[in-house]
């Protein structure tokens, strides 16, 4: 174990000296979060990966986040410092049983949740993320959408869109198990308090929350209200940014189990290791990608 100092100098002295930049989600560490050159969420961090002329990516996230970057940015090196951090909700379906679903409702256009698999993106129309996925629904010709794989965006979506919407039985364990109850407990203790949640969340959580946002959606509403007090349903990590952004203002997690394990699988020391031996590289078979990449740029080229 290194003293933090040093591992900081090494990290940015070998990103420099290799031309790389560091992605980061909202929900990773502080620690990771402060280094990185980007945070956001998984749109932004998206078209991040499309934007930068770096050589190298390193995507301080989840597996699916960083097969993205790999699948918009073939001639990019991308690196996930932790091999093993997944999506639960992404293994949730597979391309097979996709294709078999697909074959049920041969009328409907598929609707891909970012939170997947390249394979499962090389099957669907386009893709979306929490920040994009009514204006995505509202893109298409088609009015029966098979929405795959989160059933919470997808009722969340069914509710703001005049389509018909096919869920697939997904959804995100980190923020299927905040509760009503969980959201009355920190509401009674602090009452003047908005409540803020993203899509993941369940119906009932989302019917008694004020607004209803992606990662970074939760940010810049926080950034310009007037209110000083919220409560946020969703991963616990986004606190670090809204108390950074927001001195001022008071946050309060709607529940301490709301943490995604996934989400801090890489610490420093994986950052530095990683940027040292170029590990793991994110590739995605060229015949996939093609695919795949298809129904990401048809979701970037959807105007919000
Ligand atoms: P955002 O779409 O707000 O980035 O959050 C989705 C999520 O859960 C990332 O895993
Ligand atoms: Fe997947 Fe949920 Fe973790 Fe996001 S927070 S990576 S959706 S398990």
């Amino acid at each position: 174990m290194q003293d933090l100092h040093t591992t900081i100098e090494k990290i940015e002295d070998i990103k420099t000296g290799k031309n790389a930049v560091i992605l980061a989600h909202n929900y990773e560490r502080g620690e990771i979060q402060d280094i990185a050159d980007f945070t956001g969420d998984s749109l932004g961090l998206s078209q991040q990966a499309v934007e930068q002329d770096a050589d190298v990516i390193v995507f301080c996230g989840v597996h699916f986040m960083a097969e993205s970057a790999a699948i918009l940015s073939p001639h990019k090196t991308v690196l996930l410092p932790e091999i093993h951090a997944g999506c639960p909700m992404a293994s949730m379906i597979t391309a097979e049983a996709l294709r078999t679903e697909k074959k049920k409702y041969p009328d409907a256009a598929v609707v891909c949740y970012v939170n997947s698999t390249a394979e499962v993106k090389a099957e669907s129309d386009i893709c979306c993320t929490s920040a994009n996925a009514v204006e995505v629904v509202n893109s298409l010709d088609e009015e029966e959408i098979l929405f795959v794989p989160d059933k919470n965006l997808a009722d969340y979506v069914a509710r703001n869109s005049t389509k018909r919407i096919i869920p697939w039985e997904g959804y995100c364990p980190t923020h299927n198990q905040i509760l009503v109850s969980d959201i009355l407990r920190v509401k009674q203790a602090h009452p003047e308090a908005e409540v803020l949640a993203h899509p993941e969340c369940r119906r009932d959580v989302l019917e008694i929350s004020d607004s209803v946002f992606s990662t970074t959606g939760m940010l810049n509403y926080a950034r310009k209200s007037t209110c000083m007090e919220f409560i946020i349903a969703t991963e616990r990590g986004i606190l670090h940014r809204l108390e950074k952004d927001n001195p001022e203002k008071r946050f309060y997690y709607a529940s301490e189990f709301a943490v995604c394990p996934e989400m801090k699988a890489i610490d420093l020391d994986a950052l530095l290791l990683s940027l040292e031996r170029m590990q793991y590289v994110i590739t995605v078979p060229e015949e996939v990608r093609v695919r795949a990449k298809l129904a990401l740029d048809r979701m970037l080229a959807v105007k919000r």
